[in-house]
């Protein structure tokens, strides 16, 4: 549901976070250099690159398979493409950058980590929530959350989350690891890895 709603995700997402909510870009955009490439794998609102990323000549590229956020973004002027990440390969760029999206491709998650890696050519930037609505011990709560972040088109969404544990062992298990550490709030970890060919 939120995903055919760039405004209501936008909300939620700042409900959830409350004063947390720019650190979650503000850590993501501290690791990108002015004037490099990016790829925002499941870049949904957009909101890192124009709020961080636009005033500093990045070259920016949002892929998604929501067509709200899609068109979205298009009339924004920005360079967001419609990619099934599941189904289709992503361009080359310096930096790749996957945040709040990884628990959707369970139990997949490590073939979207090698593509991601795949993709880029200095780092590779996953920030991933480990405090989860949906792991509430209220069920109904923990029901409609799932619900609504179940993907566009989604056939077999397994509504699974990551924990602490289990985001920093997928994340060493992807090789290339380099650091992974919490964004203050504790409820998103971000992990910066190196391309699978490091040049
Ligand atoms: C929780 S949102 C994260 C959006 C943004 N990265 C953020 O952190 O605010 C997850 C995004 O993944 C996208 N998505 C889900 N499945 C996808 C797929 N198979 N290919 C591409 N994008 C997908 C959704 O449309 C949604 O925009």
């Amino acid at each position: 549901m939120i995903y055919r709603s760039p405004v209501l995700y936008n909300l939620l997402m700042r409900v959830l976070y409350g004063k947390h909510f720019t650190d979650r870009y503000q850590v993501v955009s501290k690791e990108i250099p002015d004037g490099a490439s990016v790829l925002d794998v499941c870049c949904g609102d957009c909101f890192l690159y124009r709020r961080f990323l636009q005033a500093r000549n990045v070259r920016y590229i949002g892929v998604d398979n929501s067509p709200a956020f899609i068109c979205s973004g298009q009339r924004k002027k920005i360079d967001v493409r419609s990619v099934d990440l599941k189904a289709e390969e992503l361009p080359k760029v310096e930096y790749v950058v996957m945040q709040g999206s990884l628990y959707q491709f369970l139990p997949d998650a490590a073939v979207v980590l090698k593509k991601l890696r795949a993709a880029a050519t200095i780092k590779v930037i996953v920030a991933e929530p480990v405090q989860n609505l949906s792991d509430s011990h209220v069920k109904c709560l923990a029901k409609f959350s799932r619900w609504l972040t179940t993907p566009y088109g989604a056939t077999n969404y397994s509504g699974e989350r990551f924990s602490e544990e289990s985001f920093t062992r997928i994340i060493k298990e992807a090789g290339g690891a380099q650091q992974v550490c919490t964004i203050p709030g504790g409820r998103e970890m971000v992990a910066l890895l190196d391309p699978e060919t490091v040049s």
